[in-house]
């Protein structure tokens, strides 16, 4: 984080880059790879799985990161570059730098009251977290246990009147943009949750309980918590008692039938700031123009949808040059790293979204992990700025790249 005293998202001497932290029990901590490593001895491996793969060969899943390594960046000498700003906004929102929080299913299984601690993590940090429908704590119990405002992700099911009462509800806990999400209206097969019987909370099957064992810290904080199933639906759905399968519900009740038409309701409904996400087109970017929509995230949902489509960073700057004068242009897919950020705002996104590398931290050492994995990124995209010859953030864009590289 910028130091004590100084605007966050603001830099100046190295003398905070880089700090490592340690987990409790684990390695020092240097980067988001830490993290995940971390995260994989930690997180039952059911809900581990969950985040970290994609669906059937995961061959999009790869490309989201290594399409980012293939693009090359130029570096640049004897310039000024003692203070630097990552400082920018997103949709208006003053952001401490173009990084916000995805929304992310079952946060509050990679860790005991997920969302809540991601929440308080990102808004010390200064950036946006995004609450999802299919999140572990409910809306309010974010909004009651969080201070900033947050977005919340919808996803459109057939029961149009629950998603119009989801909707009031975000408007009622003040959540201050609807992030709504085009490319899950079918789920993508991820195999290992098949094949490992994904629920919330794990049913005790011998293997699980047999896993869990291997646990202690994630089962004694889950016991601590009464947070422990989909707080946005069980208990807001009629005959939704109990709910355990993210995919037998997804494949009863979300919507495949969602077209732009329905965009135009909620988006009345809403009444405040829209983004879509899940746009990998420049047609469909257009017609999300169209729809009026305040900006778009190009995503693949991290190579968890369509397998087979392009990683994230490559279908960005045919959208961002079609339609970036027009709406704001995010991006998300694929980022672990702070050059990672850097080089999607030098191809024209002016905001990524990042879900992994924070889930990794959250799932490694809860609230503390989600700072870390935070700060990893800013002193990254700081440094890398640095190294590029620049020292706002604004002023950043494809020059910073190598061409024929991107
Ligand atoms: C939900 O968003 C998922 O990808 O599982």
């Amino acid at each position: 984080m910028s130091p004590p005293g100084r605007p966050k998202g603001e830099y100046r001497s190295a003398k905070h880059e880089g700090t490592p932290v340690s987990a409790s029990s684990g390695p020092v901590i240097t980067n988001i790879e830490d993290l995940r490593e971390e995260a994989r001895r930690k997180v039952p491996r059911m809900f581990y799985d969950y985040a970290d793969s994609g669906s059937w060969t995961e061959s999009t899943y790869r490309a989201n990161e290594s399409d980012f390594q293939k693009i090359k960046l130029r570096q640049r000498v004897a310039v000024d570059i003692e203070k630097r700003s990552l400082r920018t906004k997103m949709i208006g929102i003053d952001v401490a730098m173009p990084v916000a929080l995805a929304p992310i299913g079952m946060l509050g299984m990679q860790h005991a009251d997920g969302e809540i601690l991601a929440a308080r993590a990102a808004e010390a940090f200064g950036v946006p977290f995004s609450l999802s429908t299919m999140s572990i704590c409910s809306i309010e119990d974010v909004a009651a246990n969080s201070k900033a405002p947050f977005w919340f992700q919808l996803y459109v099911m057939r029961d149009r009147d629950f998603i119009g009462r989801l909707i009031d509800r975000a408007k009622a806990a003040r959540c201050s943009a609807l992030v709504l999400t085009l490319d899950l209206q079918v789920l993508g097969q991820r195999h290992k949750d098949i094949k490992n019987g994904l629920s919330a909370p794990p049913k005790p099957t011998l293997a699980n309980l047999l896993n869990l064992m291997t646990k202690p810290t994630w089962g004694l904080a889950m016991l601590g918590t009464k947070r422990r199933q989909f707080g946005n639906i069980v208990g807001h759905v009629k005959g939704v008692e109990n709910m355990a399968s993210l995919g037998a519900w997804t494949a009863q009740q979300f919507d495949p039938t969602l077209t732009w038409a329905d965009i135009e309701w909620i988006k009345k409904r809403w009444g405040g700031k829209l983004i879509l996400k899940g746009i990998l087109d420049a047609e469909d970017a257009q017609l999300a123009v169209d729809s009026g929509a305040d900006a778009i995230v190009v995503s693949n949902h991290g190579g968890r949808q369509l397998d087979g489509a392009p990683s994230g960073i490559s279908a960005l700057p045919a959208i961002a040059q079609a339609v970036g004068s027009k709406i704001e242009v995010w991006m998300d897919g694929g980022i672990r790293s702070g050059q990672d950020v850097l080089k999607a705002w030098a191809l024209g996104a002016r905001g990524t979204l990042i879900g992994r590398a924070f889930v990794y931290g959250l799932g490694a050492m809860g609230q503390a992990g989600v700072t870390r994995a935070l700060e990893v990124i800013a002193n990254e995209m700081a440094l890398t700025m640095a190294f590029c010859g620049h020292t706002d953030l604004k002023k950043v864009d494809d020059r910073i790249l190598l061409p024929g590289t991107y």
